[in-house]
Parts: C-alpha cells; structure tokens; sequence
C-alpha cells in the first residue's frame, strides 16, 4: 500500500512536471530592471515603458522629488504628503486636500505595487502608463493636487534649475537631456517604490 501512494505520488509529479511549461528566459534587460528595481525573485518583472529604461540615478532623483515641497506650485506638501511610506505610500485619509485646498473626491491609494496594475488610479481605464498618471498630481487642475499650471510652471522650475545639486543629479540621470524629464523622474521613483515591496 505505502509503495502504490508512493508510486502514485511519483507519477503525480513526474505528469504535472510534463505538463509545467519551461519558464521562458528574461530578455537581458529585463533581468537587469530587477536588480536595479529590487524585485525579489518570486515577482515577475514589470513591463517597463522602453523610453525610460530604469537606472538607480533615476531612482534617486525621483525619490528626491517625491519628497520635494517645491515640486508643488505653492510650495505645500509634496506627492509623499499624500504618499508616505509609513502608509505604503497612501495617507489614511478619506479624502486628502490639495495645495490650494481643494478636497480631492477619491482616496490616496497606496502606492506598493502600482507597477504591475493594468491600469492607475480608480477611475480612469485609460491610464495604463505611470509616466502618463503623472500629468495628473503635477498638471491636474480638476480637482488641484500639487497645482502646477501654465502659469507657474516656469517659476516651478527655476527653483530646480537654480539648484546645483539638482542640476548634478539630473545629468546623471538623464545624460542625453537638457530639460523636460521631470515627469520620467519622478516615474522611476514610482516604479521602484511600487515594485521593491
Ligand atoms: C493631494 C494628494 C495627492 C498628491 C499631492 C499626490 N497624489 Fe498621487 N494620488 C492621489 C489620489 C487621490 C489618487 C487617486 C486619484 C483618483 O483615482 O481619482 C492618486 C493616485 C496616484 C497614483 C496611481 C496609483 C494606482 O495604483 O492607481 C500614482 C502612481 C500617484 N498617485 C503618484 C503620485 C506622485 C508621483 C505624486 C507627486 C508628483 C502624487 N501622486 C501626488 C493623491 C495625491
């Protein structure tokens, strides 16, 4: 009896190891994105938009941005003020208010993991990509989150140009560009926060 349950206990694995399709190889830069976004090996490597490949100088200025009241048209608490880590990078607030005080209709949703959702935040299907969701904290004026608009983004960005060791971080980050990566640092950070959990 115990040989037959044994025997059978073979032939169990050895079919359903027949059936088990090989583990398809990583393309190599896919395996590289896991080094450099942390990804444990029991998660699967998120698709990763091919204009903006991760590199840790990326990570490093987004995680500096993320964190950066100056990023906010007026200077008021930054994407971590609705994204912090202690939270998962949410609020635990029904409803967070914007910069120029206007109360946002949804939650802050957490950030752990966004990377892998086939699409972002909790009501647009159409936003798939998280360079594009970032329009929305940045340049959003319905509701106002961190109130960058045509009118102050000039002197939004002048407080990053007039700061040396931004200027350093972003040639590191992105050598081949002289300006209007912002939304791809912050991007990275993003991934990387919503990725390494
Ligand atoms: C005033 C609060 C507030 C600020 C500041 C803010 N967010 Fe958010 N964030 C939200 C809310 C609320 C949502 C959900 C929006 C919705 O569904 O209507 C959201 C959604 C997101 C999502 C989508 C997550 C998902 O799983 O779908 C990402 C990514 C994100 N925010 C990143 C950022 C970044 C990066 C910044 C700074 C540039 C930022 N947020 C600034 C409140 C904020």
């Amino acid at each position: 009896m115990m040989r037959s349950i044994a025997l059978l206990a073979v032939v169990a694995c050895s079919s359903s190891d027949a059936t088990l399709p090989d583990a398809a190889p990583e393309p190599p830069e896919t395996t590289a994105y896991r080094g450099t976004l942390a990804i444990p090996d029991y998660l699967e490597v998120p698709a990763i938009p091919s204009f903006n490949p991760p590199t840790a100088e990326k990570i490093a200025l987004g995680r500096r941005l993320l964190y950066d009241r100056r990023l906010s048209g007026n200077q008021t608490p930054p994407c971590a003020g609705c994204h912090e880590q202690r939270l998962a990078f949410a609020d635990g607030l029904a409803r967070p208010t914007g910069s120029t005080g206007t109360e946002l209709r949804r939650n802050s949703p957490g950030l752990a993991n966004a990377v892998y959702h086939s699409t972002l935040t909790w009501a647009n299907n159409g936003l798939r990509v998280l360079e594009d969701q970032l329009q929305v904290p940045i340049r959003g004026d319905n509701p106002i989150e961190l109130g960058v608009s045509d009118a102050n983004v000039g002197e939004v960005l002048a407080r990053f140009d007039g700061d040396a060791s931004y200027a350093e971080m972003f040639r590191a980050a992105f050598p081949d560009s002289a300006s209007g990566a912002t939304s791809r640092r912050s991007s990275s950070r993003s991934r990387a926060s919503a990725a390494a959990w």
